[in-house]
Formats: structure tokens, C-alpha cells, sequence
């Protein structure tokens, strides 16, 4: 067949990346695109190199790895370490199990061993006459590097093995991984320490497995789980997989838990979304299920390519990183006035959502990742956290990138902009910024605050465009006339609007406090204030010194207390708003119950109460409500879809509440 010449180009030019990305992530542990964009090179290849009958045993997209480092020596695996092919979709893996079927010869459901896919280094453990004689990497599948002086390292490693036999050599391998918890504690003490932070647990493990010395090893607390064997001599092992795992584990090796054996399709695929949905609750990061034929005979019956076996699938799931651009950095304007830049990034589908911006945080951020417009990056989405960008992947076209310069003046009011404290920028403009005045009346209105459903950000940003309201107390002399005047705003719609503003009228001080926005002033400081001053005239007069004797109430919150009621503006606010018609009833004092102080985090949906609801009543008990479980959370509330706050939870020993025993505890 004559090959056209544009196809040899592309051929020619997908060989030249996948070896450099080879090189990135194999020999140099810095890959530069994320598993998904090499996977997809790596299939583009194979399938011109199908479509034109390429040879395809010398390219590329057969090599298993990249040839090691020449620090290390070098291992010649006896058998070699193979890749493993894989499948996206739920068919592939039906057409994987019919293939299988086919193969045996057998109709019967055929027993598949279920695991994990553990996102890390894969390595051999060589054991001869019982003691470990050598670690290797995988390297390209055939020869690996030594890597012995750092697995002796890891504890979790048994150095010597109880065999019955005597003259006995067996290798066992596994991937050897960074847990997230300890990942986080590592990144938590570099950014403490000013160093550089680590992009992924994976790296980080490939990182220091491959240190030449092993003392920096150790700082890693490296894990590992084994999942197969590879040479055995004089050792009668079991002949399922799933009975191999009990016996590597009687011998001291660590197994993944997470491993089940299932028979036929239905099985592997409940296993494949169980495993998705608690993809987050696992404290080490998977890509996917590895699916694979559980008889060891049954397994020699399918054999293998020069690439992988035929008897296992890798079933990937969506990628939690990828790569993409960032077109612009803006910087908004928060309510207090505090300058954030956010980065607006090319449309990217990551952890199983479209991002199209994120945040920056500050611009020692922006510093630290060595970030410009037009920079390609890496973007990390895991569970329900928000995305963020973990890496620049520096092209050489560096000249075309611009860099990111912090603004001296607001870009909305274009008054001063002022550093506070060592990283953060904030706009002197105050209440004549509009991006403040509109983010101040979001708060006001929000759900914790005065709860004025229906007055959502986009008719605020229309209100104070259009000069219609200009402060929280210009929204109580909205009417129908004037609201009718704002865009696509129709008669039922405005009628709602008003009637939530009359029924958000009656409040209460906490909500009231809350709402007033002053610096640092959650909602648990603000029902602290509002149980400590029943009378807000007395609060509005309270010295600093009166506030820090409050439970909760630092310095600098009782300065930031104590300098919002010194000024005019905001107790001219405070009289119109009461003017207006808003008022509270004296709240009870509240009962002595055990929640006083207790701090709670609600994750995931419960029936009986919505999210905001259940926060309510905690507070009323005098509890606490926080977003984020640390050490100091005593309990979490967990209903159906908790996220990572859930196993965050497990991870730090917190009592989990479902909701039964929460409505228990509440009553
Ligand atoms: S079996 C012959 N099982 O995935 C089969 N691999 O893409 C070879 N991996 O090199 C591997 N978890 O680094 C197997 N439970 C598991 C795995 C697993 C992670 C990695 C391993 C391998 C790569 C193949």
C-alpha cells in the first residue's frame, strides 16, 4: 500500500513526541503532558500504524517504558515487565470479557480478579532463598534499574520472607505509591519551608524511588501494593490470583484491600463504578480498575503480546489532570475589597467537569508556578475540590508568553490598590468601588445572611450597573416600577422578589451581624456577638478589649469589629436599614446542650433538613459550622455523595454522623 506523504509526517512526527514524553516521564520523572494527551498519541500511532500495516513491534507505541538512567545499573528482568492494553468505556471492557470467553472456549462466566489501578511506580522485588537480593524498576519492560539501596527503605517492604523451601528465587511486584494524606503533609511543610511543591503523589513517588541517594528516599514515606508474581522457583503457589494475594499477604507483603474477585462482565463493571464513585475516599490516587483473568493456567491459555497480556484491561477512568491554556489573567475584586487573580483557561474537561477559570489565589502563586499568559498548564481537578493549576509546562515559545503584572490600581474603580500583609492586594476604594458595593450586596442577600431568594448576583450586577440600588438599605425601597425597568425581569418575577424582601425584613442579629460583611466576621463569630450583645446599641459601643473577651474573638477581629461601628458610613447603614423595616426578636438564650462549641462539617445530602437548614440548627445549639475537616472538626455529618471531606474524616479518626444519629443528636 503507498503511504501518502502527509500520513509519514504525522507518523514521523508522533514517534518524535512520544519519545520525547518517554524520556519526560520515564527517565526524568517531569512529564510535560498529562497520561491522557500521551495515551492519545500513543493511539493515534497505533492506529496509523494498523490502517497503512506500519511495522509496529520497533515503534514506539510498543515500548513498554524508556531505558534507564545511567546512574543506575542495570536489571534485565528474566520475565519481561509488561504494559497493559486499555479500554475508556464500558464496551470496551464487554468486548474485552467476550474476547476472553472466546479464547477459553467457554460459556460459563469466567472469574476475573478486580483491582485498583494504582497511580504509581511499578517495581520488582527479587527474593532469593528467602531474603531480598534486588528491587528494579520497570524501565522499557525488558531492563529496568536497580533501585535496591531505596526500596530497603520502605518499611512496609519485608526484607526477608519465611519460605518452607530451601534454594527458592521469587519476584513479586507491585507499584510502589505516595499515600494522599502523606503527599499533603509534604507539600504542607514545602510551602511552610518556601520550597518548591511537589505536582502529584505519582511524581513524587517516581521522584524519590529513583534517588541515588537513599537517605532523601526516606523522607518520602513510600507505600506499596503487590499484584503479581513474576519468576518462581521452588515455591507451590496457589493457581487463582485472588489465592495468591493471601499468601503473598501471610508472607508479609502489603495487598491492596481494595481488590475483589467477580465472575463474568456484570461483576468487573459494578466493580469498575463502585471503585469510580469512591474514587476520592481512597487515600491513594488511581487512574482506573486493572481487570484480569484470576486462573493463572486460564492466563497462559490467552498469552500475551510483545507489549501486554491479553488476559488483563486497564479500565481508565476520567483524568483528574489535563492540560490546557490560560488565555487572560483578570483580577476581581472581592467584598472586602481584596484582589484575587483568576486565571481564564481554554474550555478543559477534567475530573469529569468542563473549567473554564480558576483561581490563582495570590501572586506569590503566581510567582511560585512560574506562570504567564499564554503559558500551557497543568490543571488538577480530584472529587469536589476546586481546580487548580499545578504546573507550567514550559514550551519554547516563551517569547510569545506575557507576564502576569499585579495592578496598582482597582480595574474597576481604578483607585489604589494597597498590599495587606506580605501576599495580599486590596482595593482603598471602599464602598465607591462598584465591584465592592456589588459583592457587599451579594453577601447581604445570601442564603446564611438575609436569605432574599430571587435577588441573584446577576440582577444585583444589573441593580448597581443601572444605579438602581447603591447599599443594602436601598434594596427595601425596590418596587415594581423599578424593578420592571431591569432587563428580562417580568411582573411574577418581580412580585416574588418583593415579597422575599418583605419576609427577609424579619431576621435575626446573628443573621443581621453576619450580613453587615465586617472583616472576618463569619457567621459563628456573629451569633457569638449577637448571644454576647442582645442589644446591638451596646455591641456598636464595645471596646476592643470587651470584645476579645469573647470566646473565639481574637485581636484582630475585635479591632475590625470595633472600627466598622466607628464609622459613620456603616452606622448610617445600620439606622436606614432599620428605617427600612428590618428588625429581629431577641434570640432565647441558648439551652445548655453539649453542642456548645462543638465544630461540625456537613457533607453530602440529607433528607429531612437541606444543608443550610441543618447549619441553622447547629448554630442555635451554639455549635460551629465550618467547610473544611482539620483536626480540630468533632464531627462530620455524612449523607449520600460526601466527598473527600468524608475521607478526610476517616483519615483524621473525627466521628462520622449519618443522618439518624445526627437528628438524634439535634433532638
Ligand atoms: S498488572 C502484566 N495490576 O499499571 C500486567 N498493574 O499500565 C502488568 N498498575 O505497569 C501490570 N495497578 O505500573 C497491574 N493492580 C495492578 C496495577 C497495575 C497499577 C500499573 C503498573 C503497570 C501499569 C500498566
Amino acid at each position: 500500500m503507498s503511504i501518502p506523504e502527509k500520513i509519514r509526517r504525522e507518523v514521523a512526527s508522533l514517534k518524535k513526541a512520544i519519545e520525547r514524553h518517554n524520556r519526560l516521564y520515564h527517565s526524568l520523572d517531569n512529564p510535560e503532558i498529562p497520561d491522557v494527551d500521551y495515551d492519545a498519541l500513543v493511539e493515534r500511532l497505533e492506529s496509523l500504524e494498523r490502517e497503512y500495516a506500519l511495522p509496529s513491534d520497533s515503534s514506539l507505541s510498543s515500548s513498554v517504558g524508556f531505558a534507564p538512567l545511567a546512574k543506575f545499573s542495570e536489571v534485565q528482568h528474566q520475565i519481561p515487565m509488561l504494559s497493559l492494553d486499555k479500554v475508556f468505556e464500558k464496551d470496551g471492557l464487554r468486548n474485552f470479557t467476550k474476547r476472553i470467553s472466546k479464547l477459553l472456549g467457554t460459556e460459563d462466566l469466567v472469574d476475573f480478579s478486580c483491582e485498583p489501578k494504582v497511580d504509581g511506580v511499578a517495581v520488582s522485588l527479587l527474593y532469593e532463598d528467602g531474603v531480598l537480593k534486588r528491587a528494579a524498576t520497570r524501565g522499557d519492560g525488558k531492563s529496568g534499574e536497580d533501585i535496591t539501596h531505596n526500596i530497603l527503605e520502605i518499611s512496609c517492604i519485608p526484607k526477608t520472607i519465611e519460605l518452607k523451601n530451601v534454594k527458592t528465587r521469587l519476584e513479586v511486584r507491585g507499584e510502589i505509591f505516595l499515600s494522599k494524606y502523606n503527599f499533603n503533609q509534604i507539600n504542607t511543610q514545602a510551602r511552610k519551608e518556601g520550597q518548591k511543591l511537589f505536582v502529584n503523589p505519582r511524581n513524587t513517588a517516581a521522584g524519590a524511588i529513583r534517588q541515588l541517594d537513599p537517605k532523601k528516599t526516606t523522607n518520602i514515606p513510600l507505600e506499596m501494593f503487590c499484584y503479581g508474581i513474576g519468576v518462581n522457583e521452588g515455591i507451590a503457589l496457589p493457581k487463582v490470583l485472588g489465592e495468591i494475594f493471601f499468601v503473598l499477604e501471610e508472607l508479609g507483603f502489603p495487598i491492596n484491600k481494595d481488590i475483589r474477585q467477580s465472575s463474568g462482565v456484570e461483576g468487573c463493571l459494578d466493580f469498575c463504578s463502585e471503585l469510580y464513585s469512591k474514587r476520592d475516599l481512597l487515600d491513594y490516587e488511581i487512574d482506573g480498575a486493572v481487570i484480569k483473568v484470576d486462573s493463572l493456567l486460564s492466563q497462559s491459555l490467552i498469552g500475551q503480546n510483545i507489549k501486554a497480556p491479553r488476559w488483563a484491561i486497564a479500565y481508565k477512568f476520567p483524568a483528574e489532570e489535563k492540560i490546557t491554556k490560560v488565555l487572560d489573567v483578570e483580577f476581581q475584586v472581592g467584598r472586602t475589597g481584596t484582589i484575587t487573580p483568576v486565571a481564564r483557561l481554554e474550555p478543559v474537561f477534567v475530573g469529569g467537569v468542563t473549567v473554564s477559570n480558576t483561581t490563582l489565589h495570590n501572586m506569590d502563586e503566581i510567582e511560585r508556578l512560574g506562570l504567564g499568559i499564554g503559558d500551557r498548564v497543568i490543571v488538577r481537578r480530584a472529587g469536589d475540590v476546586i481546580p487548580k493549576v499545578v504546573k507550567v509546562v514550559k514550551s519554547e515559545e516563551r517569547q510569545s508568553i506575557k507576564p502576569i503584572i499585579a495592578p496598582k490600581y482597582c480595574p474597576i474603580c481604578m483607585s489604589p490598590i494597597e498590599k495587606d500583609g506580605a501576599v495580599l492586594l486590596r482595593c482603598t476604594g471602599g464602598s465607591s468601588c462598584s465591584a465592592q458595593r456589588k459583592e457587599m450586596l451579594k453577601h447581604f442577600v445570601s442564603r446564611s445572611a438575609l436569605d432574599i431568594e430571587g435577588l441573584g448576583d446577576k440582577l444585583i450586577e444589573q441593580l448597581v450597573d443601572e444605579g438602581l440600588i447603591t447599599d443594602a438599605a436601598d434594596i427595601f425601597s425596590l418596587d415594581e416600577a423599578v424593578l420592571l425597568k431591569v432587563d428580562r425581569l417580568g411582573k411574577k418575577s418581580s412580585e416574588n422578589i418583593l415579597v422575599a424582601i418583605k419576609k427577609s425584613q424579619e431576621t435575626t442579629l446573628a443573621k443581621f451581624l453576619y450580613a453587615l460583611g465586617i472583616r472576618e466576621v463569619g457567621e459563628a463569630t456573629a451569633l457569638s456577638l449577637a448571644n454576647r450583645y442582645p442589644n446591638l446599641e451596646h455591641l456598636m459601643l464595645a471596646t476592643i478589649e470587651e470584645l476579645e473577651s469573647i470566646d473565639d474573638i481574637g485581636p484582630t477581629v475585635s479591632s475590625n469589629i470595633s472600627t466598622f461601628f466607628a464609622r459613620k458610613a456603616n452606622v448610617d447603614l445600620i439606622k436606614r436599614l432599620r428605617e427600612a423595616g428590618v428588625r429581629w426578636s431577641v434570640l432565647p438564650t441558648i439551652k445548655n446542650t453539649n453542642l456548645v462549641g462543638k465544630t461540625f462539617v456537613l457533607t453530602g445530602t440529607l433528607e429531612s433538613f437541606s444543608r443550610g437548614e441543618a447549619k441553622d440548627r447547629l448554630l442555635e445549639l451554639g455549635a460551629k459550622v465550618s467547610a473544611t475537616v482539620s483536626k480540630n472538626t468533632d464531627f462530620v455529618v455524612s449523607g449520600p455523595g460526601a466527598g473527600s471531606k468524608l475521607s478526610k474524616a476517616i483519615e483524621y479518626g473525627i466521628k462520622v454522623l449519618d443522618e439518624e444519629e445526627f437528628v438524634t443528636l439535634l433532638s
